[in-house]
């Protein structure tokens, strides 16, 4: 813990602590403790000073601060090093960069704004301040570069476990990375990686997810969704970020265990968009059209076309055509 946020864990919104109490208890002079409190009113809490009463906190930031999320957070890998930025191009280029330093696994990168989001197959992702959750993550898994589809819907199903234990929300996935909320696109995976033939270096795995950001009324509606837009109220991005890796951990676990990869297949299949649809997928080889007839357990989507004979398919993008009549 920085001193910061040692700062922080010492101040009540209850009551006042004295400058003295907590220079004693940090080892730190009173006017270094003074400078500190300087630097937590800049990034945006609220600190009533008194001379005779000490420090007392007044307002926290709405913001995916580490001293906000280190005191709730309990996984052993995901979230152990936060790095959290006003404002980025893309918080995917950050955890690259730090790839390149070495960065332990599990380092998480947050920004409240992203100037140059991005999402899959070249498209862009919105990212207005301080309302939605744009992070990315560096793993090193152990796992064969052929498994890493998967890795793509454990990742939205951490997302939708997040989103289902911290709202009344209800989402369906669609394969492979996006999550849909009253048919709407509410948040989508982006899997970034390097491998070697047989050996993943590196991942990074980001998640954007629209919380408090209004759709209604932008070019989006139709398309895409908000928590808030969908509630009718605000959502604590803090809960649900510390959601996200609590579940984004155990399924990492998951997936790269043998018997984990079984039960993420079932548990996508369960709450699988595509399923039983008539679907055309836009892939690398050309468009496939058929019925969507669930994945494998390698995260492939299977396809079924009217001779039913089913293909796999590793990457590409689905579209519904029609719903098929049983
Ligand atoms: C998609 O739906 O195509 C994926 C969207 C991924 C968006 C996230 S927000 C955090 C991270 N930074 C980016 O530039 N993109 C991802």
């Amino acid at each position: 813990m920085n001193v910061e946020t040692r700062i922080l864990s010492e101040l009540s919104e209850d009551g006042y602590s004295s400058g003295e109490a907590i220079s004693e208890k940090l080892n730190i002079t009173r006017s270094a403790v003074w400078k500190h409190i300087v630097k937590l009113r800049d990034r945006g809490y609220s600190i009533d000073a008194s001379p005779r009463h000490g420090y007392r906190l007044a307002g926290r930031p709405d913001k995916l601060l580490p001293a906000e999320l280190a005191p709730l957070i309990q996984t052993s890998i995901l979230g152990r090093h936060i790095v959290h930025l006003e404002e980025t191009p893309s918080t995917a280029d950050v955890a690259r960069e730090l790839v390149g330093e070495d960065a332990p696994e599990g380092t998480v990168v947050f920004a409240e704004s992203q100037t140059e989001g991005r999402g899959r197959l070249g498209r862009s992702w919105h990212t207005p301040a301080g309302k939605t959750i744009a992070m990315s993550v560096i793993l090193y898994p152990s796992l064969s570069p052929t498994r890493t589809p998967l890795l793509s819907l454990a990742t939205a199903l951490a997302v939708k476990r997040a989103v289902e234990g911290t709202t009344s929300a209800r989402v369906k996935l669609k394969w492979p990375n996006d999550i849909y909320l009253s048919g709407r696109k509410l948040a989508g995976v982006l899997v970034e990686m390097a491998a070697e033939i047989d050996r993943v270096k590196w991942v990074i795995d980001s998640i954007g997810i629209n919380v408090n950001n209004r759709i209604v009324g932008t070019d989006l509606e139709g398309r895409a969704t908000s928590l808030a837009d969908e509630l009718g109220k605000e959502i604590s991005r803090r809960e649900l970020a510390v959601a996200l890796l609590t579940h984004l951990e155990k399924i990492y676990k998951e997936v790269q265990s043998p018997a984990g990869l079984i039960s993420i297949q079932r548990s996508f299949m369960k709450h699988d968009l595509l399923q039983g649809r008539q679907i055309e997928v836009k892939t690398p080889d050309g468009v496939i059209s058929g019925t969507a007839d669930g994945i494998d357990s390698e995260g492939r989507l299977l396809v079924r076309d009217i001779a039913g004979k089913v293909q796999s398919l590793f990457s590409g993008e689905a579209t519904i055509t029609a719903t098929q009549i049983k």
